[in-house]
This record gives structure tokens, C-alpha cells and sequence, in this order.
């Protein structure tokens, strides 16, 4: 059964603004953030308080937070890899974080510099004082159906480090296909192995489209009534860790299919476009998606 509605969670301005070459000002992050609240996305990923030897681009998320106009009704969370970015983030009154880990040993060594069980060590901390402050933690596992480094990707090990992720008190799994290698099939496989640990209705589809196929994976998932997903305006970003990978599903795009198919996601598409050209601009590109292109196209 499809969802009546779809929470879509935008992460360009973390995700998409990472990787991206060029650097915006915290100015443009602001304005991005603002025009995403208006187009009436409910839950903007802001930033991430992480090493900024390791990821520059993010290194000015404490002054975007700080300068943002916070919508009521709107969360903005923030990545957070140990204790140190909690902080961080709490100084800048987050009410929600996310903690990251992935499927694949390999991708956690090169992403976060530690085993996949030396990262769950680490969140457990980070999940308890996040607690004592009443905020809330989302999880991410990487890798859920392909890895640059280690190649064809269990479901089982994407189901045990979700489960483990989801016990330790995060409220809800974001499972990204960081690469973008993922088709139909293993996606709903991977998605049902996943489940039979978490209940659906707390995963989140996080694919990128390296390979054009998030959408038909996400159409396929919803379908097995999962009602989260991941997007970025403009379908910008990637991984600094994941060569090659490039943006998340567009968040336009994922509008565009689901106003087609009556599912509710409360955002007004002629304004995310607006968004999606704003920054894309910004950056110096086209909007990476279709349907940006094609309006331009006339
Ligand atoms: P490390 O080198 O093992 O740890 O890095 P460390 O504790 O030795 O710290 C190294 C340096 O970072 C030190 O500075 C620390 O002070 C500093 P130095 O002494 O060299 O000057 N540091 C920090 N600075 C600011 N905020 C912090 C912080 N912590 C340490 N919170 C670490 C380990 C985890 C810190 C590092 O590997 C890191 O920051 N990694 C971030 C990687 C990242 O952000 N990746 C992208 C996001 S994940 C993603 O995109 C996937 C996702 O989209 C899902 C999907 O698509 O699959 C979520
Ligand atoms: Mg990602």
C-alpha cells in the first residue's frame, strides 16, 4: 500500500553543499535554508558540526544556524560524529542531530576514521546526552546497497547496524545509498531485511542518484509503505568520501512523481524550483534535474 503522505527530509544545504566544488557564502546557505522553509519543506538538514579538515564546506554551519529565521513547525538538524559535534550543536540549540555509520567497514574507515563497531561505541555517549537535552537523534546508515571501496553490500549487515543504531535510541534510520548503484529489487530486498529489525514506519530512504535510479527505487520502497525520504533541491552534492557519487534523488523531481500520484508532501513545487535554480546558480551549474531542465528548456 503507498503512503497517503511523504515526510521529505531536504538535505541539500548539508549533503548537497558539502561536496560541492565551489563554496557559498553562509549568506547563500541562509537564504537557501529560508527559500526551502517558505517552498514548505518541513525538515532541512542545516549543516554538520564535524572536522573541518576533513569537510571544509561545513564549517560555517554554526553561523547559519545563528542567522537563520527558524519557522515553528520546521526542524533544522545538524550531523554529528562523536561527542564534540553534540556540543556544538547544542550551543547552537539543535533540537534534532544525526549520527552516521555505515554498512561497510571499509566506507566507516574512510568516512569516519574508525570501525563500524568503534562508531557505535562512540554514538552511545553521544545518544545519551543527547537525551538529557531532549534531542532528538536521527541514524544513518551508509552503504545499504553498494560501497566504493568493498563492492556488493548484505542486507543482513545494513539490518544489524540499523538495529543496533535504532536500540541505541535513535528514533528513526536514514538508509543511503551512498553511490547510487542500487536498482529496484535489491532496494525492496534490502528494504524488507531491514524491517524485519525496524519497524518501516521508522526507516528513510536516502538514495543518490549516481545512476538515475533513486526515483525507481523509491517508488518501488513506497510501496512496501516507507514514508520518509531524502532529497536535495537541485539535486546537487555527493560524498567526499564516495568518489564519483553525485547529489541526492531531486527534491523536485521526488514533488513532481508524488503530486502525480496524489501522495501529500506539503511543498509547493513552483517554489522549490525557484530554490533549486537559486542555488544551482550560486554554485555556478544547471539544476541537476529533470524537471528544472526541461522548464528551462521551454
Ligand atoms: P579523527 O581524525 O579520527 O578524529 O576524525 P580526532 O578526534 O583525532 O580529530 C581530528 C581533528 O578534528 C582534530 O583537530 C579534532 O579537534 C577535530 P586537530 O587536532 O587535527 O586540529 N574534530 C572536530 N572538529 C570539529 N567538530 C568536531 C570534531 N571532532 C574532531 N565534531 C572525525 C574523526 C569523525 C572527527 C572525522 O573523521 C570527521 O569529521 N568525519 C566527518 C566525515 C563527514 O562529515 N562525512 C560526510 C557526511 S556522511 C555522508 O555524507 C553520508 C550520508 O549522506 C548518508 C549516505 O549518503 O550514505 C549521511
Ligand atoms: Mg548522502
Amino acid at each position: 500500500p503507498f503512503p497517503a503522505s511523504v515526510r521529505i527530509v531536504e538535505v541539500a544545504p548539508r549533503d548537497g553543499l558539502q561536496n560541492e566544488t565551489k563554496a557559498v557564502s553562509p549568506d547563500v546557505k541562509v537564504e537557501l535554508i529560508e527559500r526551502l522553509s517558505t517552498a514548505g519543506c518541513r525538515t532541512i538538514e542545516a549543516g554538520s558540526f564535524v572536522s573541518p579538515k576533513w569537510v571544509p564546506r561545513m564549517a560555517d554551519t554554526a553561523e547559519v544556524l545563528s542567522r537563520i529565521r527558524r519557522v515553528s513547525g520546521v526542524a533544522y538538524p545538524v550531523l554529528v560524529p562523536n561527542l564534540r559535534g553534540l556540543e556544538a550543536a547544542i550551543a547552537a540549540r539543535c533540537e534534532e542531530v544525526a549520527v552516521f555509520a555505515s554498512a561497510s567497514e571499509a566506507f566507516s574507515q574512510r568516512n569516519i576514521n574508525c570501525s563500524i563497531s568503534e562508531s557505535l561505541d562512540r554514538f552511545a555517549p553521544v545518544l545519551a546526552m543527547a537525551r538529557e537535552h531532549g534531542i532528538r537523534v536521527r541514524g544513518y546508515v551508509s552503504c545499504v546497497l553498494g560501497c566504493p571501496y568493498q563492492g556488493a553490500v548484505d542486507p543482513i549487515d545494513v539490518a544489524s547496524v540499523s538495529r543496533r543504531l535504532f536500540e541505541a535510541g535513535c528514533y528513526e534510520i536514514s538508509l543511503g545509498d551512498t553511490i547510487g548503484t542500487g536498482t529496484p529489487f535489491n532496494a525492496v530486498k534490502m528494504v524488507e531485511t531491514v524491517a524485519e529489525d525496524v519497524p518501516i514506519e521508522r526507516l528513510a530512504l536516502h538514495f543518490h542518484d549516481t545512476y538515475g535510479q533513486a526515483l525507481a527505487n523509491i517508488y518501488a520502497c513506497l510501496g512496501l509503505g516507507v514514508s520518509v525520504i531524502d532529497a536535495a533541491v537541485g539535486g546537487i552534492g555527493g560524498c567526499p568520501y564516495a568518489k564519483g557519487a553525485t547529489g541526492n534523488v531531486a527534491t523536485e523531481d521526488l514533488v513532481y512523481m508524488l503530486d502525480g500520484m496524489n501522495v501529500e508532501t506539503g511543498i509547493d513545487l513552483s517554489q522549490l524550483i525557484d530554490a533549486a535554480r537559486f542555488i544551482s546558480e550560486k554554485l555556478g551549474n544547471r539544476p541537476n534535474s529533470h524537471l528544472a531542465c526541461s522548464l528551462d528548456r521551454g
